[in-house]
């Protein structure tokens, strides 16, 4: 019985600019991101019926039924196709639930590759993109992987190419944050002055100076200008977050930043050396850290692993 075996990569943004909501509720986005080698796995294999499987180190807490994103992958790419989803996918969590780091994205989109390998579908990588977005805003960049830009919201992108990976390490939280209560809050400080309003640059120079630091490859000016304005939304939820920035600077990242609407964070370090340094002075620093801390560089998008016939 064949198995296709595909690789989902989390990702952050090093760059997020966000506009004010929009009549779908949606915010106009414009942000950098970068997928990184941690990594979810979705394994595809031939079923009478769509089925899912959690496995892993974050596999409680996340539904096993239709609703997750997963199956909602491989369901919409059946009906595109005009088949049945014949699959029992086995979805091994890694990356952390509820997170900021699109770790349910990545999975839908590591499914679409798995189910249309499974299913013989060769179908076209820009309609793949298509049906990603119709799962949500951060599936075609999963997808897609790399450094990208992302605008509308977030799912028309454009590669950013650079010579070398950036390295980092990842402090997650042992506390969740759903993303449309953190895009709330941000709409909230900005009603009550307590949030900047958007960057009237995005789009523009800062933006424009991550591509830069992105192309050349030079971690220190990536660090200058490292943005995400979603962060202020996140503190405000859970102001202890603040003391996680300040850990990872005392144990000399070169800049910390939290991942999308959070609440991990990322501290950004000088190579693969700087980043193992980092998270051991990290443990050192905070011995009881309540979540895994995970030491990780650039990387490319889902991508197939495996072909067992
Ligand atoms: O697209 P996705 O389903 O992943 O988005 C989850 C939620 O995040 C949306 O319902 C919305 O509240 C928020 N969101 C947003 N603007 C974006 C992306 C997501 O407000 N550009």
């Amino acid at each position: 019985m064949t198995t296709v075996t595909a690789l989902a990569a989390a990702k952050l943004n090093l760059y997020l600019g966000v506009g004010p909501p929009r009549s779908d509720g949606y915010h106009e986005l414009n942000t950098v991101f970068t997928t990184v080698s941690l990594h979810d796995e979705v394994r595809a294999q031939a079923a009478p019926a769509l089925t899912l499987q959690l496995t892993g180190r974050y596999a409680a807490g996340l539904p096993a039924d239709d609703t997750n994103l997963a199956a909602r992958a491989a369901a919409l790419l059946a009906r595109a196709a005009g088949i049945a989803p014949r699959v029992t996918l086995t979805v091994n969590k890694q990356i952390p639930l509820a997170a900021g780091l699109a770790g349910g994205s990545a999975d839908a989109a590591a499914t679409l590759l798995a189910c249309d390998e499974l299913w013989q579908l060769r179908t076209p990588r820009e309609e793949l993109l298509t049906l990603a977005a119709q799962l949500g805003s951060d599936v075609p960049f999963c997808l897609h992987g790399g450094v990208a830009v992302g605008t509308g919201r977030g799912e028309a992108l454009r590669a950013v190419p650079g010579p070398r990976p950036f390295h980092w390490v990842l402090l997650p939280s042992p506390d969740q944050l759903t993303t449309p209560a953190v895009y709330g809050e941000l709409d909230r400080l900005r009603v009550l002055g307590g949030a900047a309003a958007p960057d009237v640059t995005s789009g523009g120079s800062s933006l424009a100076a991550v591509c830069d630091a992105v192309a050349v490859g030079d971690p220190d000016r990536l660090a200058a200008v490292l943005r995400n304005e979603l962060a202020v939304a996140a503190l405000s939820l859970q102001p202890q977050l603040a003391q996680t920035l300040d850990a990872g600077r005392a144990a000399g990242a070169l800049a910390g930043a939290v991942c999308g609407s959070g609440p991990t964070c990322a501290f950004l370090a000088a190579d693969a050396w700087h980043a193992a340094h980092l998270a051991h002075a990290l443990v050192s620093n905070d011995p009881g850290w309540p979540a895994p801390i995970v030491v990780t560089s650039g990387g490319h998008g889902a991508s197939l692993v495996g072909i067992l016939s």
